[in-house]
């Protein structure tokens, strides 16, 4: 007989994923709007699902020790500037979706940055080391990821340095 369930709680576990960060946007969409109970309640019901998510995880083994979790994330990291993303450009491209192109372009250039963070971190741990305290600001427009000096521009999208959200 086969057995369904492990393919339910990655789906579910998808589903829970796009929904908790859907959300989210929602929220900021809503304080804009000038609806801060209606934020306030897209980001409580993020939350829940955040706990959803976390129990399905569990439920699968897919959480390991922190080593593993940095190896695997930049093994993801990698996987996206490496395959995903420059198809889903090129795709874009012939389809002449610029808006897209430009979206799946800034993602990919910031992969590059995360592979490296998180490659430096796991090879840090690897040799028994604790990575180096470090201070984290993300582009709010393309996601370009920096740490410690925020630059007077980004040198991914371009945009001033008052673009850039300091990550606690
Ligand atoms: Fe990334
Ligand atoms: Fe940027």
């Amino acid at each position: 007989m086969d057995y369904k369930t492990e393919d339910n709680v990655q789906e579910a576990f998808s589903g829970e994923s796009r929904a908790n960060r859907r959300y989210m946007v929602y929220a900021e969409k809503a304080e804009k709007e000038g609806y801060p109970q209606v934020a306030k309640l897209f980001r409580a019901v993020a939350e829940a699902e955040m706990v959803h998510i976390r129990n399905h995880l569990n439920v699968i083994d897919a959480i390991g020790s922190t080593k593993d979790n940095l190896l695997a994330a930049s093994i993801g990291e990698k996987d996206e500037f490496t395959s995903m993303y420059p198809i889903f450009i090129e795709i874009a491209q012939k389809e002449k979706n610029d808006r897209a192109e430009r979206s799946f372009d800034w993602a990919n250039r910031v992969e590059k940055v995360h592979y490296t963070y998180f490659d430096a971190a796991y090879k840090d741990m690897r040799e028994g080391k604790q990575p180096a305290e470090a201070t984290y600001y993300v582009c709010q427009v393309c996601g370009n990821t920096v740490r410690d000096n925020v630059p007077d521009k980004c040198p991914i999208c371009g945009v001033p340095t008052k673009a850039f959200k300091k990550v606690d």
